[in-house]
């Protein structure tokens, strides 16, 4: 991925390689830098936008997947190193919060978005995950896992156009190792380099002196071999799985039409519906008492064009994730198709993997290509189908 235009998240961006990362994604002309921050954060550049965002924090995340528009790239490098000699697990248990689950809670918390765009996600490990520095124990065993995860979300998102990136740092000259007399790469070159590895597309990019002397040892050695072998024990139906449910029909009408009568959400999918279903920024909640409720964001509405609206809320009574649901998108792109018009319909993040796809494709079916098509024809309210 070349970053030019692009749309960046990046953790701990207000100091150390994050903050390096931050001015090397300026530079190369990304279009808009998220800078997750813990404390309050300022930047002169207008295409920076300070987010609110410890990654040990399930409400932030939360208020950072809403928040965020369109995303091309989601770096997870916020970290944190301390000295250990694994007689305290709570000292496991900081480390694990901060270098694993945190990355993880946030590539599940964006993902929708990152599939949205066929994106990527860029993790900043360290040598240390590959072989534990004994002096830190707990940072090593929370790098080894986040390298775990990021080698399966490599090949569990491929089929969903997103790439996962591993950054195996060596010494970076930063607030983490302020302590330590050894030669320290710079961090804005860092930086740099690891933007160059993103955009040749490698795998594991090895961005500093240090790292770079096992850089091709590693991409030829017997562990990424095996690496390859296992992901591509994943079923097929899995590797090549689309995030996204989609079907498209036409109609005669106008694509004016078309768009007014998606808007008319009453008119066409069953069930209960309470607030506004039409304005840009309006919300409204679907419900079916027992079955399903859902909260919709309008997130897109360009007349004639295009409707998508982002799910806030879901609870899914037929389920075991009853929240299937939610942070995903649900997109209408109308088209002229000579004399007719197509409406594209994707509910962006539906999964196969799933427990309600079946349900709520067969659903949708009936809803879109019956209820929504017979509206645009007709323009009369359709009665629910079932
Ligand atoms: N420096 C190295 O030699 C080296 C080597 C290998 C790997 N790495 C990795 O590179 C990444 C960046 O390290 P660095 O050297 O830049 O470290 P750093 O200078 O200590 O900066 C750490 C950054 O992470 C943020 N952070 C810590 N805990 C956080 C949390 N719970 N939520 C959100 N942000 C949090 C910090 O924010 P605050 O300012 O709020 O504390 C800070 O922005 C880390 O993942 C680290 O493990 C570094």
């Amino acid at each position: 991925m070349n970053i030019t235009q692009k749309t960046i998240l990046i953790t701990g961006a207000n100091r150390g390689v994050g903050r390096a990362l931050l001015e090397a994604a300026l530079e190369r002309g990304a279009s808009r830098v998220y800078a997750g921050t813990r404390a309050a954060f300022q930047h002169a550049d207008k295409r920076v936008i300070p987010v609110t965002l410890d990654v040990t924090n399930a409400a932030q995340i939360e208020r950072v997947a809403q928040d965020v528009g369109a995303l091309d790239l989601l770096v997870n490098n916020a970290g944190i190193s301390l000295f250990d000699d694994l007689s305290d697990p709570g000292l496991v248990e900081q480390h694990l919060a901060v270098n694993f689950y945190g990355p993880y809670r946030l590539t599940q918390a964006l993902l929708p978005r990152l599939a949205q765009a066929h994106g990527a996600i860029l993790n900043v490990l360290s040598l240390a995950a590959l072989a534990p520095l004994p002096v830190m124990p707990a940072y090593s065993i929370s790098k080894a896992a986040a390298h775990s995860l990021t080698q399966t979300l490599r090949a569990y998102l491929v089929g969903q156009g997103v790439a996962v990136h591993a950054v195996l740092l060596g010494p970076v000259d930063t607030d983490m190792t302020r302590g330590f007399d050894i030669p320290k790469a710079a961090p804005d070159a860092v930086a740099r380099a690891i933007f160059d590895g993103l955009a040749r597309g490698e795998e594991d990019i090895f961005p500093d002196p240090v790292s770079r002397a096992l850089a091709e040892g590693w991409r030829n050695g017997v562990v990424k071999a095996f690496e390859h072998e296992y992901a591509s024990l994943l079923p097929a139906s899995v590797a090549r799985r689309g995030g996204d449910y989609t079907l498209a029909f036409t109609v005669d009408q106008t694509p004016q039409e078309a768009f007014r009568a998606i808007n008319d959400v009453r008119g066409w999918w069953s069930g209960e519906v309470e607030g506004d279903t039409s304005q840009l920024g309006g919300e409204f909640s679907y419900r079916v008492a027992g079955v399903h409720y859902s909260k919709q964001k309008i997130t897109e509405s360009v007349p004639g064009k295009k409707v998508a609206w982002h799910v806030t809320d879901a609870q899914l009574e037929f389920v075991k994730d009853k929240s299937e649901w939610k942070g995903t998108d649900i997109v209408f792109e109308i088209a002229k198709q000579g004399a007719k018009t197509e409406v594209r319909f994707t509910h962006k993040g539906l999964a196969s993997a799933f427990e309600c796809y079946t349900n709520c494709s067969n659903a949708w079916g009936m809803l879109v290509n019956g209820n929504l098509r017979k509206l645009i024809a007709t323009g009369k309210p359709q009665p629910s189908p079932w």
